[in-house]
């Protein structure tokens, strides 16, 4: 049967304490519904349809480029209410998967088995064991151990609440069927809220069929209330991205201490040191080392780079054999070829470092190509910026960059042409000769240096 996703967003999250909508939270750099968002889109399904109340609009426009089926619930009547609200979009013959926007950890084995038995025909809830149930709506079952419905915390009676199976809110049914129950649902209870938990009684009292899945582990089902279960999550995902990259032959010093918001896939023999963080996609090399307390976000790096302690590399593609840091920071657009190199406190953005070529200490490229075997001394400056307009700095094979030269765009340093320390470089320099400008040193002789006057 085709699937229609419904996710519940329109909570407000109070114990978050935040002005930004519960469901936009981060977790791993990125907000909880757009976790949610993934996993849906790894299921297939005919159209995801998003309820959302509280934060209005934001929610929509944080997440807009995502193809979602938006539906506004002005007032959160409750989870009942919220579903209703998405149905008259879906088909009678689809099955309805309902997901919650805080819970982001949910894997597509749970989800996929849940359908499965919904396909069936029947009612699929997914429950988890709890050590401690507080909160949750319990599980009842009768004596055969066949599901009666779902008692809310506040609704509980004493027995009920000793029951430690509880909902976790995910569901799947055969729409046509649960179109029919939400019609018939009613909010006579202690909070006067539509329970959607009140339609398994519904289902047991047509003799439709109700099939549990319990969920393996909390950590898939659990929601997120406030920060400190966000906290709790974040760690959790943290341990299980270490997970894959340890099971995929990645060394990692620390697995407690390396954070992958996104995708990282890596070649044989990388090694990662602590404090590592990985945002969007970034892909390494065979052999590559990662030093401490480095950011590395949409980037490449081929087999045998090493990348120095506290090094940010952003949307930049780096060749084999590279070196950078430690503190450089290559900013996008940046491509560097084979074997070059990027010192300590090396800024690069928009720019091609071609192979072999080095730029050791203290400096600022911008909007530059450098040919191969280049040499950039300490303290060399692209001016690329006029206050208005950038301009390009062409730096041909072979030219040897002094130390603590200006070279101001736009202009081209020939094949092999050196440039003499301390210079400021306004014009283009010719292929094989010693280029400077600088003011020459003189000496004033006898000069005496001024002295105080004595107080009187
Ligand atoms: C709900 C379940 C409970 C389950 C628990 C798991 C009901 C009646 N109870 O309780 O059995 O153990 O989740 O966490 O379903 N939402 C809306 N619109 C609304 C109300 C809620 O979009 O009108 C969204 C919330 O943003 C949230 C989710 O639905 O993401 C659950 O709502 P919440 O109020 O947290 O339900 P609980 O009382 O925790
Ligand atoms: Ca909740």
């Amino acid at each position: 049967m085709p699937v229609d996703i419904v996710i519940l967003a329109a909570g407000q999250g109070t114990r978050m304490k935040s002005e930004l909508p519960k469901v936009l939270q981060p977790l791993a750099g990125r907000p909880l519904l757009e976790h949610v968002l993934e996993r849906s889109a790894d299921l297939g399904a005919e159209a995801v349809h998003v309820v959302y109340g509280y934060g209005g609009h934001q929610v929509p426009q944080a997440l807009a480029d995502w193809p979602v089926n938006w539906i506004l619930q002005e007032q959160q009547l409750g989870t009942g209410h919220a579903v209703t609200q998405a149905l008259p979009g879906i088909a009678d013959d689809s099955l309805v998967l309902v997901l919650y926007g805080d819970v982001p950890l949910i894997s597509e084995a749970t989800l996929t088995e849940l359908l499965g038995k919904a396909d069936s025909g029947s009612l699929a809830l997914l429950s988890v064991m709890l050590a401690d149930p507080t909160g949750y709506g319990r599980i009842i079952r009768n004596d055969q151990g066949q599901v009666r419905k779902i008692v809310e915390q506040k609704e509980a009676n004493e027995t009920e609440l000793t029951v430690c199976e509880v909902n976790t809110g995910i569901l799947a049914c055969p729409a046509r069927h649960l179109r029919n129950w939400l019609e018939k649902l009613g909010n006579d209870n202690s909070q006067g809220e539509y329970y959607l938990t009140d339609v398994i009684a519904m289902a047991v009292a047509d003799r439709f069929p109700v099939d549990v899945l319990i969920a393996a582990g909390e950590i898939e089902v659990m929601g997120v209330n406030d920060k400190r279960q966000l906290a709790e999550l974040e760690s959790a995902n943290r341990a299980e991205k270490a997970a894959d990259l340890m099971r995929d032959g990645v060394t990692l010093l620390d697995p407690a201490r390396v954070d992958v918001r996104g995708k990282l896939s890596c070649g044989r023999d990388v090694v990662i040191d602590i404090n590592a963080i990985f945002e969007g996609d970034v892909e390494l090399g065979d052999g590559v080392s990662i030093g401490p307390n480095v950011v590395i976000r949409n980037s490449k790096l081929a087999a045998g780079c090493t990348v120095h302690a506290n090094t940010v590399i952003e949307d930049a593609e780096i060749g084999e054999s590279c070196e950078l840091g430690p503190f450089a920071r290559v900013r996008p657009g940046t491509v560097l070829e084979a074997s070059a190199k990027l010192g300590n406190f090396v800024e690069v953005k928009k720019s091609r470092v071609g192979k072999g070529s080095k730029i050791n200490h203290f400096s600022y490229i911008g909007d530059t190509e450098i040919g191969e075997r280049v040499n950039v001394g300490a303290g060399t400056i692209t001016c690329n910026y006029d206050g208005a307009n950038k301009f390009k700095t062409v730096i041909e094979d072979d030219v040897f960059i002094g130390s603590g030269v200006e070279l101001v765009a736009p202009l081209t340093l020939e094949k092999g042409a050196t440039i003499g320390a301390g210079s400021t470089i306004c014009k283009s320099a010719p292929a094989n000769e010693l280029t400077l400008a600088r003011s020459r040193q003189t000496t004033v002789k006898g000069w005496k240096s001024p002295r105080k006057k004595a107080r009187e």
